[in-house]
């Protein structure tokens, strides 16, 4: 399955609204139905946004009519903006967007920023495959002979478009490598990416899981039948807060009393040295219906109001670890995190 594909003049896109019932693929030939299936979760998980993104700022770049360099950056910059603005938490997607706007504008001329801006796009998810395929070796290592693992969201092939994922690519090499993993898969209210995705991916790989209520986990945890969690993130601060899909905060908070280890998995694309801490990264909120009525049926009474933050933060106190592409951080997470970065800082590299 490939969630996010260039294809030239369109961007392929698996509409993951629609899975496991249907496999449908939507062909986005403009920057405004990119940035909608970003918006309405047909492309979801921070590196695959962020691939899908950077492709939306090529498609941009290839199919406007601008005849100088300056008209065709200019529209770049409006087709950025508009795909930043899709979704605000995952910092994946204002990196990619900014990797690809900045290639085009080292160019020389129209044309060669066209081009630029197609390569770097292609170079943007050949990076974040490679280093889903890092972060699975380097996390499968800590995970135990045996282990019963839980986890939240998606956080596999179809969350990044790259590799296996992150936090479900090393439960998938520990699997591959020969341990007796067992994944306990939370179904993850409200827009249910773990009940329709993870296990739908899980059990296409051959991966042992069992899908639990989120509201199971304190149940689990307390009678030993959980030895970590690993889950993924959508933006990591500097000094190693972590938004993650609603619902991770608890999970931490649990883990935490029960003796539980937690492992963030995330590339350093995740990673924004700019938001000081949690505080400072904004909490997408999406549609009521998510909640009152998923998938268009009703649960609740109509009328009902209801909030629905699509992410929180959880402190880097309780996070054991953060395993990325260049290794794996230990807390101190603030001198961790620079010195994985580099001097350069992220977008350096
Ligand atoms: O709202 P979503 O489905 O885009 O949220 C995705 C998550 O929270 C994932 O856990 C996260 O992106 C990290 S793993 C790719």
């Amino acid at each position: 399955v490939n969630p996010v594909a260039w294809e030239g003049e369109a961007v392929r896109i698996l509409d993951q609204r629609k899975l496991p019932v249907e496999e449908a693929y939507l062909e986005c030939r403009d920057v405004e139905s990119v940035a909608d299936a970003i918006r309405s979760l047909a492309v979801r998980g921070a590196p695959a946004i962020g691939i899908a993104a950077g492709f939306g700022v090529a498609l941009a770049a290839v199919r406007a009519p601008a005849r100088s360099r300056g008209e065709l950056l200019r529209e770049l910059r409006r087709a950025g903006r508009m795909l930043i603005a899709a979704r605000p938490t995952a910092v994946n997607l204002p990196w990619a967007v900014g990797r690809v706007v900045e290639a085009a504008s080292a160019a020389s001329d129209v044309d060669a920023a066209r081009e630029a801006a197609v390569a770097e796009a292609l170079a943007v998810a050949g990076r974040e495959d490679e280093a889903c395929l890092l972060m699975a070796e380097l996390g499968q290592a800590l995970v135990p002979e045996k282990a019963n693992v839980l986890t939240h969201c998606n956080t596999g092939r179809l969350a990044c478009a790259a590799g296996f994922g992150t936090a479900q690519g090393v439960m998938y090499a520990a699997h591959r490598a020969g341990k007796r993993v067992h994944v306990w898969v939370d179904e993850t209210r409200p827009v249910l990416q773990g009940s329709r995705l993870t296990a739908w991916e899980l059990q296409r790989l051959g991966v042992p899981m069992t899908l639990v209520a989120d509201s199971a986990a304190g149940l689990l945890m307390a009678g030993g039948r959980v030895d970590l969690v690993i889950v993924g993130a959508d933006r990591i601060a500097a000094n190693g807060d972590v938004a993650n899909k609603i619902g991770t905060y608890q999970l931490a908070v649990l883990a935490a009393h029960h003796g539980v280890p937690l492992y963030v998995t995330a590339p350093t694309s995740t990673i924004d040295p700019a938001t000081p801490t949690g505080r400072d990264i904004l909490i997408e909120e999406r549609a009521p219906e998510e909640v009152t009525a998923p998938g268009g049926v009703p649960f609740a009474p109509a009328g009902t109001p209801a909030l629905n933050p699509a992410f929180d933060v959880t402190p880097a106190a309780l996070v054991t670890a953060i395993i990325t592409e260049r290794g794996v951080v230990r807390p101190p997470y603030r001198s961790g995190l620079r010195r994985i970065l580099g001097h350069r800082g992220r977008r350096g590299e």
